[in-house]
């Protein structure tokens, strides 16, 4: 009797609440990937954590997080720092092409992509028996288009340049790693910068400076050195909690097969919150430049964030003492991509001398300009801009 009420009830469990247990384990434990640019990982490592997402780990480029899909969306619109935020489908050994193209075939595209959709499939490899990036593009393509073919009878185009659905595949150690991109455009295209300046910053390593500088938002801030206005403006959006990306139209996932209207009503409704929440006081933010195009194209975009920013033309050269506590933080031209000689450098550190009980800045790949501030940097960060190899000194100014 006793032995057949444990099996009635182990019958019940497998029936009724494993398949619920397991199918709220699966949507709580989608792994995502954060990808940072290079040297911006803890910045990004701190964001995530501060903005409550969960089981974040530091790994170097990029930050995984573990959440439900919502928590995927949530990360494109808040994550100033992340360039891109990937959904990990699979992850499984590729030693040879054929393991590679039945690895993919096994995944379900279907969720994503009908025939009607089009793909664009990126790969990079390292320490693996495949080596030619474009071939792995090209087998994983075959794969997930050969699925759907079999399942609809034709099948999605290809489009490099604006698919609907973006797949990033890695081998590492003849092992490959599935992505399913949900950004389209990566995350630092936020919507609000229509007019470049030379030389302008990318505003996720904008937003990853501002974390590493110890700026507190509520202390004035000053970039006196601003071009089209990125760090500028990305202090302001921070400090008032404007979500980065609510100047958006759309995200990828928003294109995939599965987005329905449910779907989208609940996006509508978390762009409706994040709205509610970015409503934060700013501290005065100044913005200032010796070229009065510069100042222009900025104090557009800061319109277009919808910031009030004061803006001055200013030299460097001409920075007095006043006494105000400011945090300054900058991006001077290094002589890569603007022409600037030593002396400009010598005048910089000068400046920021006379900045007294300041916190200071700036991001240079003139590694050897940095001796020109004649005082010893708080700490100095490595990270890339772009394809150079830059620091990203601080200094507490007596
Ligand atoms: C690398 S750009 C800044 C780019 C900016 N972070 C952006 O995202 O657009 C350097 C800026 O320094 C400005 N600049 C150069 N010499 C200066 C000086 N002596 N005083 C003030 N600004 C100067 C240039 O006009 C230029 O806009």
């Amino acid at each position: 009797m006793q032995k057949n009420i444990i099996i009635v009830c182990f019958v019940c469990f497998m029936v009724y609440i494993y398949p619920i247990v397991k199918y709220n384990w699966k949507r709580q434990h989608m792994e995502f990937f954060a990808t940072a640019s290079s040297g911006t990982e803890c910045a990004l490592q701190d964001e995530l954590i501060e903005l409550g997402f969960n089981s974040v780990r530091l790994n170097s480029g990029g930050i995984p997080f573990l959440g439900e899909m919502e928590d995927g969306w949530r990360a494109c619109l808040v994550s100033r720092i992340a360039q891109r935020i990937q959904l990990v489908l699979r992850r499984f050994p590729a030693p040879g092409e054929n393991e590679l193209y039945d690895g993919v075939k096994s995944i379900d595209w279907t969720p994503y992509i009908t025939p009607e959709h089009t793909l664009a499939v990126s790969a990079f490899c390292h320490s693996s028996k495949l080596t030619h990036t474009n071939y792995i593009a090209q087998k994983v393509k075959d794969a997930i288009v050969d699925q759907l073919r079999e399942v609809h009878g034709s099948r999605p185009n290809v489009d490099r340049d604006d698919p609907d659905v973006r797949i990033f595949v890695f081998l590492g150690s003849d092992r490959a790693t599935v992505y399913l991109d949900l950004c389209s455009k990566p995350l630092f295209q936020r919507g609000y910068r229509l007019e470049k300046g030379q030389a302008p910053l990318k505003e996720t390593l904008a937003a990853a400076m501002l974390r590493y500088s110890g700026w507190d938002r509520t202390t004035p801030f000053w970039d006196p050195m601003c071009g089209s206005g990125t760090i500028a403006i990305e202090a302001g959006l921070w400090a008032k909690n404007i979500p980065p990306g609510i100047f958006r139209d759309k995200f990828g996932f928003e294109r995939w097969a599965n987005f329905d209207d449910n779907c989208a009503e609940k996006m509508k409704w978390m762009r409706g919150e994040c709205r509610r929440y970015a409503s934060g006081d700013m501290p005065k933010i100044i913005a200032s430049d010796c070229d009065p195009v510069a100042l222009e194209t900025a104090r557009e975009n800061a319109k277009r964030a919808g910031l009030r920013i004061t803006f001055r033309e200013a030299s460097i050269e001409d920075i007095q003492a006043d006494g105000a506590k400011r945090v300054v933080v900058t991006n001077p031209p290094f002589d890569e991509r603007m022409g600037v000689d030593a002396d400009f450098y010598r005048k910089m550190g000068a400046a920021f001398t006379r900045l007294h009980g300041c916190r200071v800045g700036f991001i240079s790949a003139n590694i050897a300009a940095m001796k020109n501030i004649f005082v010893k940097p708080v700490h100095i960060f490595e990270m890339k801009n772009g394809n150079l190899d830059c620091g990203f000194a601080i200094y507490d100014m007596p």
